[in-house]
Formats: structure tokens, C-alpha cells, sequence
């Protein structure tokens, strides 16, 4: 199939693209680097042999959108290209507005004036909010989020489900990512944070490299076995599988069907930090901070329906996700740059 990567240069576009390419599908890259490098083009061609179609073109605008879908005819798009940083959709809540609204209602107008009926939606485990029970199960209501960046999630869910039941033709996938963290096995690519990190990963893989010099644990109160917060982290070559399922899967069944990507087994900070240390034989520096406004103690996922449905599970473990991480981090220490 040919799949047009919306936002495809990015951390888990590129780690999708080498998934896609590897296992026979032609990719075309759209992404305005915006949060990424055209370094990573050259990296995906390294990796897979094959040569990658990739434009620099706005999501948002729908004249460069629709000369560059004309052209290329894919059979499905995955719709990756999104601002993500929670802490600055508080700030900044119309730039993440703008951008995440605009660019999935510029994709489902082109695509609907090229005749282009399948899509794959990045969504976010953060849509089921503070009220449901967990695991997380797909049929749960979507909850209240608590930023900006978790309303864009929630209401481009609405406006695909809302586009799906107004198109038989229409088939859309949301897939609901946990947390995915590591990089492909050979460290040419992988997640590269403008700036500061937010997420944990990406900061204990920069405290390893000394380019910070220790991790702040937020909060170390809450109340689970060890006192903080746990999360289901997923391997972003696991995630990037995912992807593969999914298109295959729009392409045999119209209609809006939504799935969870994660493992389904939770880990706390510290185990994190630990599993990290050992993998790679590095002692991490850690203080112990307070809470993180917004931060649930902990969730995870039912994973069962991507497994039954797509045929789908996670073959890599927490220590598959540290390694992978840090090779990616020493073989590359200031990321693309
Ligand atoms: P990323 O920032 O690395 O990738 C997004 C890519 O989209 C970047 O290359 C960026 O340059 C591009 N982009 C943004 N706006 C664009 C626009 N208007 N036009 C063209 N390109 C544009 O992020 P990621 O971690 O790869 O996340 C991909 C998607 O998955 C995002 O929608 C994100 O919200 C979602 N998601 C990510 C996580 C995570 O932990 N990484 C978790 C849940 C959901
Ligand atoms: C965060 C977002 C979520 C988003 C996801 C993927 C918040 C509140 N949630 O999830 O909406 O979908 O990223 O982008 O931002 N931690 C530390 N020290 C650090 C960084 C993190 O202790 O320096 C802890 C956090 O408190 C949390 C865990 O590590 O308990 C994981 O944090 P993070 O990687 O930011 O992911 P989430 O908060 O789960």
C-alpha cells in the first residue's frame, strides 16, 4: 500500500515508517519539521535500503495538501502531526488549537476531494481523564481532560467518529498510545526533544549522557507500593507494529473502530529508573520533587482488543525499551543536531 505519514519525521512517524517500509509498504512523508529534523529522512533510508518519498509542507494548508495527494495517490494516511507538550498547551492554547484541529480537518477535506477513504488517527490514553476505572477499556466514556493538548485528542475523536458515520466509505482508526518510549534496535533513530524534556525517558536518557545532571521524581507520596506514580510504558517499535495492524485493518472494514496500544502492565518512577540502571549498568542520579499538577497516580491498558481484533501484542519488555533507549541517546548525545 502507499501511506502518506502525516507528521511522519517524527518520533513515532519515523520509528512507523521503518516498520512500513520493512514489511513492503511505500511511505510518502509530509511534515513541516516543525518538531523534527529532515536529518531523519536520511536516517529511515539508511536503516530500511529504500528510498523515502518526503515532502516539507504544512499539514494545515490544503492547497500544498491536496497538489501533494493528487500526486501521490496513497491508499491510507496516518495522521501523526500534532503539538504534544501538555505544560505548553496550558500556555498556549490556541497555537495547539489551531494546529491539531486545523491540520485533521485539512486531511479529511483532501482526502475526501482525492477519493482517499482510510485513516489512521494518533490519540492518547489521556482522552479517558480522571474518571474511569482501570485498565482503561476502549468502551469507557471519554473522560474530562485536564489541558488543552488532552481536549484537542478529545475532539478529534468527536469530528473522526462524526466524519465516519457521515461516510460509509469512510474508514477511520483511533489508536489510543500509552506511553511509548525507546527507538529502533539500531540506534539511528529516536525520540529527540526540543529544549527540556517532559516526558521521563527522554529526561533519565539526557541525565545518563550528562547533558542534565539529575532527575526530579514529582512526588514521591502517591499511593502505590513504592510512592510513585505508575504508567504503562510501550515500546515504540511495539507502537510502530501497531501502525502496520491498523492500516491493514482500515483497509477490510469501514467504520470508526478505536484501540488502545499499550502493554498492559504498569511500572512505577523508580521501577524505571532502576530497570534503566541495570539494563545498562549506569546509576542514574534522582531527588525526590513534589507532584506534577494533572498527574494521575496511575493507569494503564486493557490491551485485549487490539489483540483479538488486530491480531496484535507487544513483543518487547522494560528492558528491551531501556537499552534501546540508550543506544539510540550515546550513539547520538545531542540527538539529530
Ligand atoms: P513528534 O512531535 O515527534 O512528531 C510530530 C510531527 O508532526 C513532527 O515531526 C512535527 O514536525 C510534525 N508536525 C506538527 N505539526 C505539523 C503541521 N502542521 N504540519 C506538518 N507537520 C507537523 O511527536 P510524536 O511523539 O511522534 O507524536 C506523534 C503523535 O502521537 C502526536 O499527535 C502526539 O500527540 C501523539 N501521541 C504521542 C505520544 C507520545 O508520548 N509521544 C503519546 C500519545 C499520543
Ligand atoms: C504525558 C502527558 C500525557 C501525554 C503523554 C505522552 C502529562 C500530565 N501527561 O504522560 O497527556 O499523552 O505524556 O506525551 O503531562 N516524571 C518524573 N520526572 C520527570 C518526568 C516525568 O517523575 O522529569 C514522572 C511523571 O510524574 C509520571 C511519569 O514520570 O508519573 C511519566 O511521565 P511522562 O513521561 O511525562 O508521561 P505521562 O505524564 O504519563
Amino acid at each position: 500500500m502507499e501511506i502518506l505519514l502525516a507528521g511522519g519525521a517524527g518520533y513515532i512517524g519515523s520509528h512507523t515508517a521503518v516498520e512500513l517500509v520493512e514489511q513492503g509498504h511505500d511511505v510518502i512523508i509530509v511534515d513541516n519539521y516543525s518538531n523534527s529534523s529532515k536529518e531523519v529522512i536520511n536516517r529511515i533510508e539508511k536503516i530500511t535500503g529504500k528510498q523515502v518519498q518526503a515532502f516539507e509542507a504544512d499539514i494545515k494548508d490544503k492547497t500544498e495538501i491536496m497538489s501533494i495527494m493528487k500526486e501521490t495517490k496513497p491508499d491510507c494516511v496516518i495522521h501523526f502531526a500534532g503539538m504534544k507538550a501538555v505544560g505548553e498547551s496550558v500556555a498556549k492554547p490556541i497555537d495547539y488549537y489551531r494546529n491539531n484541529i486545523d491540520t485533521t480537518l485539512t486531511l479529511l477535506e483532501c482526502m475526501k476531494e482525492c477519493n482517499v477513504n482510510q485513516i489512521v488517527f494518533s490519540s492518547s490514553a489521556t482522552v479517558y481523564g480522571e474518571e474511569n476505572d482501570i485498565p482503561y477499556v476502549e468502551t469507557m466514556k471519554r473522560g474530562n481532560c485536564s489541558n488543552p493538548y488532552g481536549w484537542t485528542k478529545y475532539m478529534m475523536e468527536q469530528i473522526f467518529e462524526d466524519a465516519a458515520n457521515a461516510d460509509e466509505n469512510l474508514s477511520v482508526v483511533i489508536l489510543r498510545y500509552f506511553n511509548p518510549i525507546g527507538a529502533h534496535q539500531s540506534g539511528e533513530i529516536g525520540e529527540d526533544p526540543q529544549g527540556i524534556p517532559n516526558n521521563l525517558m527522554p529526561y533519565i536518557a539526557q541525565v545518563a549522557v550528562g547533558r542534565r545532571d539529575h532527575l526530579t521524581i514529582f512526588g514521591n507520596d502517591y499511593p502505590t507500593k513504592d510512592g510513585t506514580c505508575r504508567r504503562d510504558y510501550i515500546h515504540v517499535m511495539d507502537l510502530a507494529n501497531g501502525h502496520l495492524k491498523a492500516v491493514e485493518f482500515a483497509r477490510d472494514h469501514k467504520g470508526y473502530h478505536i484501540f488502545n496500544l499499550g502493554t498492559g502492565e504498569p511500572y512505577s518512577v523508580l521501577e524505571i529508573v532502576e530497570a534503566f540502571e541495570k539494563a545498562n549498568g549506569i546509576k542514574i542520579k534522582y531527588e525526590f520533587g513534589d507532584r506534577r499538577l494533572g498527574d494521575l497516580t496511575e493507569y494503564w491498558a486493557d490491551a485485549q482488543k487490539a489483540q483479538e481484533v488486530l491480531g496484535w501484542k507487544t513483543e518487547r519488555d522494560i528492558e528491551d525499551m531501556c537499552r534501546d533507549t540508550w543506544n539510540w541517546q550515546k550513539n547520538n548525545p545531542h540527538g539529530y543536531a
